[in-house]
């Protein structure tokens, strides 16, 4: 396989407190380009802490990230900005990753800009080169550009999110539960448009969720999260026909559990300990 585009090595994530809690506990993966990797585990097992971290929002208490060859500076670091932008996040709430104030066609516009920063030129060569383009592009019509966040749906906004973070050209697209604020029919949908698109520009995405059903429709690899640790990785194909660890086989027989709303219930009951140990495959 080629070089990675995204590593993270040994990483280690702790919040201070008394004690401090360790929400990453030394964690190493890999993200290639033109693979989707799903990042899965129940809710504070230290998935969106993780993710902070690969896309350079927070600085690891140890460990470090590696984007194209580099060490990964987080992005409070001078200089670090530009170089970042080929790392692109979209958030569970288009709240913190829109803003209310602008119209949609600007926002998207500043994602082709940071692409032509980084990359020269005109940007990604084959990608959409206006803001009405890019709407068409992820199923959206080209005057919505006039529209204020405000006016949309979730999962328009959570399309306009994207459509912004590809745009900015990136080598992955970081997916922090995109869809999980979406009703049920919208999260299929909009789950394959992100992920077709960024494969379609010959990037890698992490697509972090919960939610497996969903994760099991594109993604490539998986990776097992529990209380900070990775527990399981592999073909997303082998792991759900042969899940190894307990932990994997737990959340996995919690599928047929899940709500309407298509979210898991928590699948660690009180008292319950798995092995943190990564099961071999
Ligand atoms: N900013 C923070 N300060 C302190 N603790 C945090 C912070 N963010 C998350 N945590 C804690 O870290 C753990 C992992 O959280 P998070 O990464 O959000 O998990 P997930 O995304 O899997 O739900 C949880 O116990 C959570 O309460
Ligand atoms: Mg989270």
């Amino acid at each position: 396989m080629s070089e990675p585009v995204l590593s993270a090595r040994d990483i280690i994530v702790d919040y201070p407190g008394y004690p401090p809690l360790r929400a990453v506990a030394g964690v190493s993966l890999d993200i290639h380009a033109g693979e989707v990797v799903g990042l899965v585990g129940e809710s504070g097992c230290g998935k969106s802490t993780l993710a902070r971290v690969l896309c350079g929002l927070l600085k690891p208490t140890a460990g470090e990230v590696v984007y194209l060859g580099r060490t990964l500076k987080p992005i409070g670091v001078a200089g670090q900005k530009v170089a970042n932008t080929g790392i692109q996040m979209v958030f569970q709430d288009p709240g913190s990753s829109l803003n209310p104030r602008r119209r949609v066609g600007p926002q998207i516009q500043d994602g082709l800009d940071a692409a032509k920063r980084r990359l020269g030129g005109e940007g990604a060569a084959g990608a959409p080169t206006s803001p009405g383009d890019w709407l068409e592009r992820i199923g959206m019509n080209a005057d919505d550009v006039n529209r204020f966040p405000g006016s949309l749906s979730g999962g328009q906004r959570q399309r306009i999110a994207t459509a912004r973070a590809l745009a900015a050209a990136p080598d992955v697209l970081i997916g922090d539960e995109p869809i999980s604020a979406l009703d049920a029919s919208t999260q299929a949908r909009l789950a394959y448009v992100m992920s077709s698109l960024t494969l379609a520009q010959g990037a890698g995405m992490l697509f972090v969720s919960h939610d497996l059903a969903i994760v099991r429709l594109i993604a490539d690899r998986l990776l097992v999260m529990y209380q900070g640790h990775i527990v399981e990785r592999g073909p997303a194909e082998e792991i759900w026909a042969d899940p190894r660890h307990p932990y994997t086989q737990a959340l996995l027989g919690a599928i047929p559990l899940a709500d309407g709303a298509g979210r898991l219930p928590a699948v660690t009951p009180p008292g319950t300990h798995y092995p943190l140990t990564e099961a071999i495959r």
